[in-house]
């Protein structure tokens, strides 16, 4: 196994491995890979889609490949695409030789086949859930393996992709939908390597604390990227799909940020940003504007607010100060652009007052409690005391009701809070408005350590009370830990 000091890489071991200082003047050296559009076939009214998990070997680094998960190939899967409206229905064979579940993230679907812990696809088998897309809104969502205390392990290995759902308003916008061409998915990932090429996974008391941090970014599974640009505008769909670590992204120009999507949403109007601060599981949209020749390379600096400090140094980096590349965008020649509408869509929100009721839900942590005096709470890692079990429904939601979730974070660290089947809006972070970037629909928000978010959804069309759905923090270390909690709607 590595030590952090082997992450301390001279400048040609830095060159050898192909990473760039934060500062160095060199290119990045790798294509984006893009990962395969996967449409469906038109089959009985519904859309058919075949999904195959099955280990593989990937080349990421030059020397030993990594042994790893893929669906449809061998690392991440293909990126799903649907409408509002249409019929789905996923046959996802597992040819791996250990359970797996596919979750689909951010999908308004009955709990049955939601894909959390309770849908385990054995070895040989295949799981067939079919649904209607009712999504409220066209929205950036994603699907990924959520096993049982193994969901870090299993995405960490490989098993995410893209699930995109497009609709009527979206379309009328005239964004830039060309799939690969303009409107391009950036999962943006961390890992460690072991010198047998293996991923490095769960070796030191950071990882099960603070959560997995690697010292390689990986974007669609691409080492050190660069993206040709081909036209005067690109969108850009970015996913936090790493684990544990958050991103605070920037333009290494200085130029904002120009946001057009959460989570779940589309926001009403473009936010300009000079940094947006993205944590596991949160997505949003940008627009790239570029001139002809011009090079940008989208980065990552350090987390101020709510530091997970400890995170372990990119290879290659000046310093320990987390600034990296994610990826160089780089503009030859350029076709024209339409412009992007100040006026984008109209999010649905919520009245506080139409709530029902509010829920609170405190996130605690007992390995923390060793550098917290006093100890912030007692107990597992968990919520409300206690921790995940899938023989226990925590909490009951009856069908059709408005509610507050109020998340109170009662540790040292930063938790991205998620729920499964419904789209909220974000109320309030310590009575202060979100961030502009956070005001469309949402399933993940970063509750920092100490502080306080309230979240407001309606829990409509789907009722089972027998199948639950999850909610948990998406750091997958702490969800695999137990922070993570069940509720039925009834
Ligand atoms: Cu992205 Cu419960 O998961
Ligand atoms: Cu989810
Ligand atoms: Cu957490």
């Amino acid at each position: 196994m590595f030590s952090r000091r082997d992450f301390l890489l001279g400048a040609s071991a830095a060159a050898l491995l192909g990473m760039r200082g934060a500062g160095a003047e060199s290119r990045a050296l790798n294509p984006l890979k893009i990962p395969a559009l996967l449409e469906g076939r038109s089959d009985g009214g519904a859309l058919r889609y075949d999904l195959t998990v099955a280990a593989g070997q990937t080349a990421f680094l030059p020397g030993p490949t990594t042994p790893t998960y893929g669906i449809n190939g061998p690392y991440l899967g293909p990126t799903i695409r649907c409408r509002v409206g249409d019929r789905v229905a996923l046959r996802v064979k597992n040819n791996l030789e250990e359970p797996t579940t596919l979750h689909w993230h951010g999908l308004h679907v009955p709990a049955l086949y939601d894909g959390g812990p309770h849908q385990v696809i054995a070895p040989e088998q295949t799981w067939e859930p079919s649904f209607l897309i009712k999504q409220q809104k066209a929205s950036l969502c994603w699907y990924h393996a959520h096993l049982m205390e193994q969901t870090g392990e299993q995405v960490l290995r490989g098993l995410a992709g893209l699930f995109l759902i497009e609709d009527e308003e979206s379309s009328a916008l005239r964004l830039p939908s060309e799939y690969g061409v303009d409107d391009i998915p950036l999962v943006i990932q961390d890992r460690r390597f072991n010198p047998d090429g293996s991923f490095e996974y769960m070796s030191t008391m950071g990882d099960a604390e603070v959560g997995y941090q690697g010292d390689v970014i990986l974007v669609n599974g691409t080492v050190d990227p660069y993206l040709a640009l081909r036209r005067q505008r690109t969108r850009l769909r970015v996913l936090n799909g790493s684990n544990s670590r958050i991103y605070v992204l920037g333009r290494n120009d200085g130029a904002d940020l120009v946001v057009i999507g959460a989570d779940g949403s589309l926001l009403e109007r473009p936010a300009r940003m000079k940094r947006v601060k993205l944590a596991p599981a949160e997505r949003i949209e940008l627009i790239v504007d570029v001139q002809p020749g011009q090079t940008v390379t989208l980065m990552s600096y350090p987390v101020v607010a709510g530091a997970a400090g400890s995170g372990v140094k990119m290879r290659g980096a000046q310093e320990a100060g987390d600034t990296f590349p994610i990826i160089e965008l780089r503009a030859g020649k350029l076709e024209p652009a339409g412009p992007v509408p100040e006026r984008l869509i109209s999010v649905p929100n919520w009245n506080p007052a139409q709530a029902a009721r509010t829920r609170t839900f405190t996130l605690n942590m007992a390995t923390m409690s060793l550098k917290a005096r006093p100890l912030p709470m007692e107990g597992p890692m968990g919520i409300n005391g206690r921790s995940m079990d899938m023989k226990r429904i925590d909490v009951q939601v009856p069908l059709g009701s408005i509610e507050i979730w109020q998340i109170e974070n009662a540790t040292t660290l930063p938790h991205p809070f998620h729920i499964h089947d419904i789209q909220f809006r974000v109320l309030d972070r310590d009575g202060a408005p979100p961030q502009p970037y956070e005001q469309g629909l949402k399933d993940t928000v970063l509750v920092e350590a100490g502080s306080k978010v309230r979240v407001i959804a309606e829990f409509a069309d789907y009722a089972d009370p027998v199948h639950p759905y999850m909610f948990h923090c998406h750091n997958l270390e702490h969800e695999d830990a137990g922070m993570m909690g069940q509720f039925v709607v009834v």
